[in-house]
């Protein structure tokens, strides 16, 4: 395995370069994006593409999101562009949203799991932009992690899950949002959320009208994503959701079973021990913090991680729904 570590804001040409040159060459390169780190190949090469699904151990009905330098590249992949994708990536972009739009003939059915739609999004973290706009592609990536397990914020995150399956890993340090971009599907009649992110429910409400929300089992006009009915985000250790008042109560009773038990708390009194984690109390700060203190806890060995109920405002989506997967860890 190769590691590159490399300047978040001023990224070396020469690594870029070099990583560019990987991914022409349909070898995958794992690199940084505002959200969480991806597993880059060439989204238009289906022998590259078959590397990341090896790679993650990653089950063939789960598309791929496509990643590309700038807005004006989303027509190399998709074939339909209305009124409101112009207005979403015109206020989203770059930035933590994927759109899903009707695909164009060119993109390989590995990437899109074989569905007429191809999910796009412009990154804006500048070593992804950087490799990006070297590379002349659009890039397909799933996060950087064995599939089904938590997500990678740090290049350390990736070197952990993936090592040796990787060509090279471009290392740029901790990543700003820290959960995923928020899906949103514009293939329908109604622009449809297929997966909450840090993007809120009324700021998109803002830009494209009233939305639907996809919930799992729903009919069909609002079909959940292919990959969001899996167990995901799951660390290894079991997860235990929690009202602030009983967090106390709950790590007392695990550990009397003899639990080695983390605590992920924002405003329950606890104890302050190396495993229990102060989160900050806003929804961004919150979701900035939650992947690197999963991964925190899983090297430390705990069993049981009791996490404080986060608020059930709509900011919030996206961390509770992330919460809630992990729980089936
Ligand atoms: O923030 C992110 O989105 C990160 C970074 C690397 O960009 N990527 C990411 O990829 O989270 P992944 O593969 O872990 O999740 C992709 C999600 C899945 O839930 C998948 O089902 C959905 O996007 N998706 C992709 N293409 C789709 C499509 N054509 N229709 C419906 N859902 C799609
Ligand atoms: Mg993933």
């Amino acid at each position: 395995m190769s590691l590159e570590r490399l300047d978040p804001t001023n990224p070396d040409p020469v690594v870029i370069a070099r990583a560019a040159t990987l991914l022409r060459e349909g070898r995958l390169v794992a690199f940084p994006t505002e959200t969480v780190y991806g597993l880059g190949a060439n989204a238009l090469d289906p022998a590259a593409v078959e590397r990341i699904y090896v790679a993650k151990g990653r089950p063939a009905y789960n598309p791929l999101i496509v990643h590309i330098a700038d807005p004006s590249q989303a027509m190399d992949v998709a074939r339909a562009w209305n009124d409101r994708a112009e207005r979403l990536a015109r206020a989203f972009w770059p930035g933590p949203l994927t759109l899903v739009l009707p695909k164009r003939p060119e993109v390989p059915d590995s990437v899109t799991a074989g569905l007429d739609t191809v999910g796009v999004r412009v990154p804006r973290h500048p070593v992804a932009h950087a490799l990006l706009a070297a590379a002349k592609i659009p890039v397909a990536a799933p996060s950087a992690n064995r599939s089904t397990q938590v997500s990678p914020t740090t290049g350390d995150h990736v070197a952990k899950s993936l090592g040796d399956a990787v060509d090279l890993i471009l290392d740029a340090g901790p990543t700003a949002v820290g959960i995923e971009s928020t899906v949103l599907d514009l293939s329908g009649a109604t622009p449809t959320l297929l997966r909450p992110g840090t993007i809120s429910v009324p700021e998109l409400e803002s830009i494209a009208g009233p939305i639907a929300i996809a919930t799992e089992g729903s009919g069909e006009s609002a079909r959940p994503s292919p990959g969001m009915l899996d167990k995901h985000y799951a660390p290894r250790a079991r997860l235990v959701l929690a009202d602030a008042r009983d967090v106390g109560l709950r790590v007392e009773q695990e550990r009397r079973r003899a639990r080695t038990v983390g605590a992920i708390v924002i405003s329950a009194t606890l104890q302050s021990t190396p495993t229990v984690f102060r989160m900050p109390g806003d929804a961004r700060g919150y979701a900035a913090r939650l992947y690197d203190t999963l991964h925190a806890l899983d090297d430390s060995g705990c069993d049981v991680i009791v996490v404080e109920r986060v608020p059930e405002s709509a900011e919030w989506l996206g961390v509770a729904d992330r919460l809630r997967r992990a729980q089936s860890g």
